[in-house]
């Protein structure tokens, strides 16, 4: 019987079938310890020379790494270690010899394994971190399903920017000009929410910027939920019931898997409501009291601002010192308008601020999430696609969402490969989606 060794303790004793690449191999003597993997998981096998037929002892020693064989032996539990289990082995069967497989053992630099990223993902850990981007994403379409949001489809292709005109990629559209990829679903989102209530998007989204930080990819995954008649009070009750339960689901379910990447759970496990909800300027405060100047870089010269000056945006070395003292995700809100998207509201009782929140994460792992009240007034969100150099033909549909039946509505977006870095404890953003891509690199 054919049985994946994830369900393997579900079989002991019994004499099963196992489809899958040898990871590597060990022998003493008589005895053969070969690690098989079949993508679920890894088990220990063993074979004995005096128990099985001499074609499969004989088959057994001409294998490589990776080859990719099928196995037949009996269950057992590992005598002294608890859940591990090993399976004696009677039959192989041989369905690939592997070539020399490149990645060994041994360390590799990261841009010979990145290289060699379509093998890999066949690693102990990196196969790891795709499950638990699995994991996170079936809770975020379980929770917004079972709490009555609507999965709404954007469009990759737009005619429009949404998050700034200069991380546009674009590309020739037939005879229709050009057309940019997404940047965000967010203004179909609120099309969406205006029709159905509750939706959210999850989908690719792109942004051309050369920025060869950890934290930055050209192509990312992002969740934006979009409420109709949600204020950014509701908006931020709704970030932190879905970020708990997104993160408590995951390590309650993939506790292998985080072990395996030694994350500390005790971490994760304090992510429940309230989360610590601080304004843009009590967060100023807090790099003012700790000296955290803002870096300037003009032509390669490099100027420190003190104290940090209102109205600027935070960069790493600020969400790290904000979010310091606080075991939690931080909530950002009320943010200088100057600062933010053209969409956001403005503070009806300080039309300097806008009505936007920012999520960023503990443990010094930046924004995860950006959001918002949208303006939902239509002479103010005019006049604000106007200064921001938007052309205006391309938001007569977005404006005629602000005429007919305009209501107050919130939504933001997640970045799926931030939640994921955090959740792996990843040092950088590559490795957590399957095929990264970033200025610098476009293959595999
Ligand atoms: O803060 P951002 O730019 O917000 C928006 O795009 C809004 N339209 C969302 C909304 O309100 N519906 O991006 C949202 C999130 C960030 O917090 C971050 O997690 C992720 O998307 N993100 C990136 N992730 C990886 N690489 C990049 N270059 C990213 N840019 C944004
Ligand atoms: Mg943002």
């Amino acid at each position: 019987m054919w049985v994946y060794i994830e369900k393997i303790s579900e079989y002991v004793n019994q004499e099963i079938t196992i489809k899958g690449w040898l990871y590597n191999i060990r022998s003493s003597g008589k005895l053969m310890f070969p690690e098989l993997r079949d993508g679920t998981g890894i088990i220990q096998g063993v074979v004995s020379k005096k128990e099985v037929s001499e074609k499969v002892w004989d088959d057994f020693s001409k294998l490589t790494q990776e080859s990719s064989i099928i196995v037949q032996g009996t269950v057992s539990k590992h005598p002294k270690k608890e859940d591990v289990f090993e399976l004696q082995i009677k039959g192989l069967e041989i369905v690939s010899i592997a070539e020399p497989y490149p990645i060994t053992p041994k360390e590799h630099g990261v841009d010979f394994l990145a290289d060699r990223r379509h093998l890999w993902i066949r690693s102990q850990k990196q196969s790891a971190i795709l499950r638990v981007r699995n994991e996170i994403i079936q809770s975020i379409r379980e929770y917004f399903y079972n709490n009555g949001f609507i999965l709404f489809d954007a469009p990759i292709f737009t005619p429009n920017a949404c998050e700034g005109t200069s991380t546009l990629f674009s590309t020739d559209y037939f005879d229709l000009g050009k057309a940019y990829l997404s940047q965000s679903g967010q203004l179909y989102a609120e099309a969406g929410a205006l029709a159905l209530g509750k939706v959210y998007t999850l989908g690719p989204t792109f942004r051309a910027e050369y920025s060869m930080t950890r934290r930055h990819i050209t192509e990312f995954w992002m969740m934006e939920p979009e409420m109709a008649y949600y204020d950014i009070n509701d908006n931020m009750d709704l970030i932190e019931d879905f970020l708990e339960y997104v993160v408590q689901r995951v390590i309650k379910n993939k506790k292998k898997e985080l072990d395996i990447l030694e994350r500390d759970i005790t971490k994760l496990e304090k992510v429940k409501k309230p989360f610590p909800r601080i304004s843009y300027d009590e967060a100023v405060e807090i790099l003012r009291a700790k000296d955290i100047p803002l870096i300037k870089r003009t032509d390669n010269v490099e100027e420190q601002i003190r104290p940090f000056p209102w109205g600027e945006d935070f960069g790493a070395p600020h969400e790290e010192a904000i979010v310091e003292n606080f075991d939690k995700p931080v909530l950002v809100h009320h943010w200088p308008a100057e600062a933010k998207a053209f969409y956001m509201k403005r503070d009806p009782e300080n039309p300097k601020l806008a009505l936007g929140v920012d999520v960023l994460a503990p443990e010094g792992f930046g924004e995860i999430i950006g959001g918002s009240q949208r303006e939902d007034n239509l002479e103010i969100l005019t006049k604000s696609i106007e200064s921001h150099g938007l052309p205006m033909s391309e938001f007569e549909w977005y404006l005629d969402l602000r005429k007919y039946g305009s209501v107050p509505h919130s939504g933001f977006g997640l970045g799926i490969e931030r939640m994921v870095t955090w959740i792996c404890n990843l040092e950088h953003i590559r490795e957590s989606i399957p095929f990264v891509r970033r200025p610098n690199r476009i293959r595999p």
